[in-house]
């Protein structure tokens, strides 16, 4: 589980003082109901908007791209990025994520073009030495992108479903153009947003990007409708999360899909865990995403360190070994 980081946790708090819940809580509400029903981030107009948008959904946001920033070092050990590009940042969530895993970042560019989540996003980073310098520029996407320099690392996280399929054809060939070395696409872990990944994944595969996470080749998907690849994280929720959310279950899970695609190929091509294993008495039993295709992995308790081994098994874990259908 990646909870935000203290720093941000508390400037988050700091703004919400004095302000009424329930306000928060209809603002938030307001905003998801738009989500819901196919609509995108334009009805957040106010500053009080783009805060009950960060209240709501950023510790969700931020925990799925950390796991994603996980998955991707796992296949690069060796990946430092200095640079790197928030495109869609909102309130700047993939910068916080990727920060808090990167120590090496000093060049850091959030771009959105919505007013009020930009301005809270120039709020929040002020507040972190590792973000104070970031330069956040308010514009469309594209144009903002065209301008930019190359980045070591490009993440557009919950960006591209926002945005219509030629719009988001052109954003995906702009992106690769501007990645240096990785490009991390996080969307929601829907059947429409893992089609939209495995679009991008394909467009971008025939450019030459290679996958690293999460599967463990470049090939077409395997994974057949109804069937999509999606994760989740699951993340406690604080009391002033449980208000504005006006939720009573005191955790989330956030279902996400995602594409890690790079120029440099990845060390080594583990497989993936597509689903949360089944422990048994006898054996383990796992959906994997192998190289040779997708499967039902069973690890026999007489086979007792990969029994040992396959129990602490995670959904979207990278995982090594011969696995048998
Ligand atoms: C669902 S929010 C995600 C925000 C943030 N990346 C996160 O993961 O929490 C989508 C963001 O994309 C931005 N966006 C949508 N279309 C855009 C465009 N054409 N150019 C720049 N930003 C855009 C919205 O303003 C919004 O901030």
């Amino acid at each position: 589980m990646n909870g935000l980081p203290d720093s941000l946790r508390g400037a988050l708090a700091r703004l919400s003082e004095g302000l009424s819940r329930r306000e928060l809580a209809e603002r938030a509400k307001a905003i998801s109901d738009g989500y819901r029903s196919g609509g995108t981030s334009k009805p957040i107009t106010e500053a009080h908007d783009a805060l009950a948008y960060a209240l709501v959904r950023m510790p969700a946001t931020y925990a799925a791209v950390s796991a994603c920033l996980t998955a991707l070092t796992a296949a690069r050990p060796d990946f430092a990025p200095v640079s790197i590009v928030d495109a869609g940042a909102g309130p700047g969530t993939a910068a916080w994520a990727a920060a808090g895993t990167f120590s090496s970042l000093s060049d850091i560019l959030l771009l959105d073009t919505n007013a009020a989540l930009t301005e809270l996003a120039r709020t929040l980073v002020a507040g972190d030495a590792r973000l104070s310098h970031a330069g956040v520029r308010l514009g469309d996407v594209r144009q903002s992108l065209a301008n930019a320099p190359t980045s070591d690392l490009v993440i557009a996280s919950y960006l591209i479903g926002e945005l219509e399929e030629r719009q988001r054809t052109e954003l995906a060939d702009l992106m690769w153009e501007r990645t240096g070395d990785t490009l991390l696409v996080v969307e929601t872990g829907t059947p429409a947003g893992y089609r939209r990944i495995i679009e991008l994944r394909a467009q971008l595969i025939a450019k030459g990007a290679h996958v690293l996470a999460p599967c463990p080749h470049d090939g077409a998907c395997p994974l057949v409708a109804p069937d999509w690849c999606h994760f989740a994280q699951r993340l406690p929720r604080s009391r002033d999360h449980l208000k504005v959310k006006d939720a009573e279950v005191p955790f989330e899970d956030e279902k996400f899909s995602y594409v890690a695609l790079s120029r440099v190929p990845a060390e080594a091509r583990a497989s993936r865990v597509l689903a949360p294993p089944r422990v048994g008495k006898a054996a383990v039993a796992a959906k994997l995403c192998t190289p040779q295709g997708v499967l039902s992995a069973e690890i026999a308790r007489r086979d007792k360190p990969a029994y040992a081994q396959a129990r602490r098994w995670r959904w979207g874990d990278a995982v090594s070994g011969d696995f048998v259908d």
